[in-house]
């Protein structure tokens, strides 16, 4: 079912003979050629209660000759993982020192919109902004990005974001992998393509508006195909596909199961065995794998259904990252249950809101890929090197949108996203039941809505898959499709700071597919 690549099969066969420790210096005089994954360092409220977030300019070698230029998060690409626990009252201070305005936005954290980081918050160049954050939600893996319209896209191309992992007393009192980078991993999974020159390639145009960011390089914490020496044991990987547009089919490359424990907003009720496990952009899993054999294994991205994002190397198994688990014994283990989650209101609000996703450009776009044979390969399921190279050529060579025509090209409800417009008003600590759906077009868009953690009431009138059916912020819209959630805000959100409500594929919400409201 899942093909192993030739790197797996040479580190399968060295990995279990020699027991080594997680020193990266050893790792590397070994096997110069590949990177060890970088962990983010943990980074918590210091003694003034605060957190300290610089954002800044850097530059990074991705590839062998060149230097790419980026931006980071008191680093040169990505940022720390911030940690904070439920109960706990800190103030995050973001000092923006890169040369355009940024926001930052603390995605997944149940907060007033004053507090929320969204479009209306800008942090110009050389400025400061200080906000309390109030922690009182579940144990969950969040994460924190810019939020600047219209331009997030292109700030999280150049490296803005990191991980916001919230702690509690119930998480705590299981037996979980929970040592840092050893048991532990943290894996931001992005794609991103460069220019000639090593920069990023990033451009706004009628390929990008439709289809996303389309990249031709995976990386995971900012390295390309690192490996990671890790302890002997079960481990636990707390994934975020931070890319802009991409979704990944994960898999281990020796088919061993992954076993979901956790969502975008916490623990699942109990774990969810998965062979594979999709994971659409914004979205994060925690999953447990079990290393207790020793044994190296590579978690590799499958070839997902989407014709565009099916071009090489990810038309086939790709590998993303080297799992060694061949360090120290690791003490976690594989609960059979982890939390109680309350059941879905009974009987259901009816719908207060409606919000159908809008591609206006979309046929145009169609038509290029159609053109240039994208469609017919796709359905062929073979990769034919001349249709890549005419597709690769739009991608890249299309012109950028005039930005008029950047904004208006998606919508929600009919209308492209204006920041002089609220769209609707939602009543605080109420249930609420929102159905999303798609408009005419081909694609699937992972829906994201700011201030709460919601839980799915049904995709395509079935229930949620059950790692799905746990707290959540980004629910996925099938094309075609409906998805009902269930919602309750427990903060305001006044006209100067409303919450936002947007498809996650960045350059989708960087030309109009965004909605925002008041809570009140
Ligand atoms: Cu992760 Cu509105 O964003
Ligand atoms: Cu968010
Ligand atoms: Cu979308």
């Amino acid at each position: 079912m899942i093909d192993v690549s030739r790197r797996t099969v040479l580190l399968g066969g060295t990995a279990a003979s020699v027991i080594r420790g997680l020193c990266p210096s050893s790792a590397r005089a070994e096997d110069s050629a590949r990177p060890s994954l970088p962990i983010p360092s943990e980074l918590r409220a210091n003694a003034e209660g605060t957190i300290v977030l610089n954002a800044r300019s850097g530059s990074m070698r991705f590839r062998g000759d060149h230097d790419t230029a980026t931006y980071g998060i008191n680093g040169p690409y990505l940022g720390p993982a911030v940690r904070v626990r439920r109960g706990e009252k800190v103030v995050a201070q973001v000092s923006n020192g890169v040369p355009e305005n940024i926001t930052m936005h603390w995605h997944g954290l149940i907060i007033p919109g004053a507090a929320d980081g969204g479009p209306h918050r800008v942090i110009p160049p050389g400025k400061q902004w200080q906000t309390e954050l109030s922690i009182d939600q579940p144990a969950a893996t969040l994460w924190f990005h810019p939020h600047y319209y219209p331009s997030t896209a292109q700030e999280v191309i150049k490296g803005l974001a990191g991980l916001l992992i919230v702690d509690d007393d119930e998480i705590a009192r299981l037996p979980l992998p929970s040592q840092w980078g050893i048991d532990d991993i943290p894996l931001i999974l992005q794609d991103r393509r460069f220019a000639p020159d090593g920069q990023f390639f990033d451009r706004m145009n009628i390929v990008a508006v439709t289809n996303g960011y389309i990249g031709d390089t995976a990386l995971a914490n900012g390295a390309r195909y690192p490996e990671a020496r890790t302890a002997r044991g079960w481990l636990r990987l707390r994934i975020l596909n931070g890319s802009n547009a991409r979704s990944y089919a994960l898999a281990a490359s020796d088919g061993r199961s992954l076993y979901v424990i956790a969502s975008d907003g916490g623990l699942l009720e109990s774990p969810v065995e998965l062979k594979q496990l999709l994971v659409h952009v914004g979205e994060r899993f925690e999953v447990l794998v079990d290393g207790r054999d020793g044994s190296a294994f590579d978690l590799v991205t499958l070839p997902i259904s989407q014709g565009i994002m099916r071009l090489p190397p990810f038309d086939r198994s790709l590998p993303l990252v080297t799992i060694r688990p061949d360090g120290v014994e690791g003490k976690g283990q594989l609960p059979t249950n982890l939390a109680v989650l309350p059941p879905l209101t009974d009987p259901l609000p009816p719908v207060s809101q409606e919000l159908v996703m809008n591609m206006f450009k979309d046929a145009q776009g169609m038509m290029l890929l159609k053109r240039a044979g994208l469609m017919a390969m796709a359905e062929s399921g073979k990769t034919d090197p001349e249709v890549v190279a005419h597709v690769v050529n739009l991608i890249v060579n299309e012109p950028a949108l005039a930005q008029s025509d950047q904004l208006s090209a998606n919508g929600v409800n009919g209308k492209p996203f204006s920041l002089d417009r609220i769209d609707f008003a939602a009543t605080r600590n109420q249930y609420l039941r929102w159905r999303i759906a798609e408009g005419t077009d081909r694609m699937l868009h992972p829906v994201h809505v700011h201030g709460c953690q919601f839980r799915i009431i049904s995709q395509d009138g079935k229930p949620p898959e059950p790692h799905r059916a746990g707290w959540k912020d980004i629910a996925p819209i099938s094309a075609g499709g409906v998805t009902e959630i269930l919602l309750r805000f427990q903060h305001t959100a006044n006209r100067d700071n409303p919450y936002m409500a947007h498809c996650h594929i960045l350059e989708h919400e960087d030309s109009g597919m965004m909605a925002q409201f008041t809570v009140s």
